[in-house]
């Protein structure tokens, strides 16, 4: 056994769940076998424990690193953001300087507040709309972290958070008094959406969904959505927490067509090329009400963060480095779709393009999954079944990896046309898929 899958077994009888991230458990990928741990990570190449190096075709710091890993520009300014004392009991001038950066791209925000994570940033920004509008009611789709507000969700009858994220979310620890309050409709269903509107429409504080993600808006969805949040005094909030810093430097809503604007939108992976912040920005009005509900967290004020966002801002611009994710994102979506042609695989595609995964329509697509895992780890790849495209890709490497891909699609095709048991074939148990107790 590998030095990465020891450690893990050791932190799973002491860390409950065995890390903080689900997206990061190696059960998710290809238990036992899955590295688990790094040691180094540079550009878009990753070393583990035992010094073995992978080329990360999967989730690049499961998105958090649109630059790769390492970047040598924004690394620098967290150096020197260290050295000059990331911690004071003055503030860090950086604040001012990021926050008037924010607001410059996206001229229709008045006001902008931080946290350091995706998830409480969202319950911040519900917060604050809940302050705001003196109502108690979400409609929401997708998925927006594990607070409170969100995980009631799941109080009501059934799974409902099972087709907006993932299954088996258990409310478990938040308070049954909140049943009812955040209420699900999903991605590009106005009918739907305008159903639960009628339903509750006087005490809905916010909407809350990101602009896009797996699909884009159908022609409307948005538009309808804006007409009926601004007509009743609903807060429409955004979450570009993985959306954003993808399709452009900022707001993803801002390249999508038909020009909708939020009232609050909320960033946290992009934003940094790895390092803890996230900001909550919103029209002016709106984000004056974080003045009379209490939010306030000592490491909400931390240098690093501040200097890490600006630099990334900046490079990002500079390197008009979307343009290379939507490239590369739609190179590998190509790709995967000639490598399934090729070998008769039945294959479905989706994500926005800097965001692309891959399902085939079978019984037993984890399986699969796995294989694929296991097959591209012996081949010096971190691979699953999604590719987050960053800066630090090329179209060389992007190449060699579906090249190498489709050498296992073809033993897949094999498989498939024997009798379909690809377990049979995996060296260690299946990945999982949802949310689930470890041991
Ligand atoms: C759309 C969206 N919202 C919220 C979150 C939660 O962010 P974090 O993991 O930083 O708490 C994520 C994370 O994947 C996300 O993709």
């Amino acid at each position: 056994m590998k030095t990465g899958q020891e450690l893990y077994r050791r932190a799973k009888t002491m860390i409950p769940g065995g890390t903080q991230l689900l997206s990061k458990r190696p059960e998710m990928f290809a238990p036992d076998q899955w590295p688990a741990y790094y040691s180094k990570a540079k550009g878009c190449k990753v070393w583990d424990l035992d010094g073995q190096e992978y080329i990360d075709v999967s989730y690049m710091g499961i998105g958090a690193n649109v630059l790769g890993y390492a970047d040598d520009a924004v690394d620098e300014a967290v150096k020197s953001a260290i050295d000059s004392g990331s911690m004071c009991t003055l503030n860090a001038p950086e604040e001012v300087y990021l926050t008037e950066k924010l607001l410059e791209i996206h001229p229709w925000a008045g006001g902008v507040r931080y946290a350091k994570a995706g998830g409480e940033s969202m319950a911040l920004a519900v917060r604050i709309a809940r302050a705001f509008t003196k109502r108690d009611k979400v409609l929401f789709c997708g998925y927006h972290g594990w607070h409170d507000w969100y995980l009631s969700a799941n109080l009501s009858e059934g799974d409902s958070l099972a087709d907006q994220h993932l299954a088996g979310l258990e409310p478990l620890g938040v308070p049954k008094g909140l049943a009812g309050t955040n209420l699900p409709f999903h991605y590009n269903n106005v009918a739907e959406f305008a159903k639960l509107v009628e339903k509750n429409k006087d005490n809905i504080a916010a909407v809350v969904m990101e602009p896009v993600r797996n699909d884009y808006p159908v022609k409307g969805f948005l538009e309808k959505i804006r007409e009926v949040t601004k007509r009743l005094g609903i807060v429409m909030i955004f979450d570009e927490i993985t959306a954003g810093f993808r399709l452009c430097a900022g707001g993803s809503h801002m390249a999508l067509s038909g020009g909708v604007l939020p009232d609050i939108a909320v960033f946290a992976k992009g934003l940094t090329n790895g390092y803890p912040l996230s900001a909550i920005i919103g029209r002016k009005d709106i984000m004056a009400a974080a003045q009379s509900t209490f939010i306030s967290s000592t490491f909400y004020t931390e240098r690093v963060g501040f200097a890490a966002a600006l630099k990334n801002i900046e490079e990002y611009q500079n390197r008009r480095v979307w343009e290379k994710q939507i490239a590369l994102g739609h190179r590998v979506k190509e790709g995967w779709k000639r490598m399934a042609e090729e070998y008769q695989l039945p294959i479905e595609i989706g994500g926005i393009d800097p965001l692309a995964h891959f399902s085939f329509i079978v019984d037993d697509f984890l399986g699969y999954k796995t294989f694929i895992t296991q097959e591209m780890l012996k081949r010096g790849y971190l691979a699953s079944n999604s590719f987050y495209a960053s800066y630090a890709h090329s179209e060389e490497i992007v190449d060699r990896y579906i090249e190498t891909l489709g050498d296992i699609f073809a033993k897949i095709q094999i498989i498939m046309e024997k009798d379909g048991n690809i377990r049979e074939y995996l060296d260690g148990p299946v990945c999982q898929t949802g949310f689930q107790r470890l041991n």
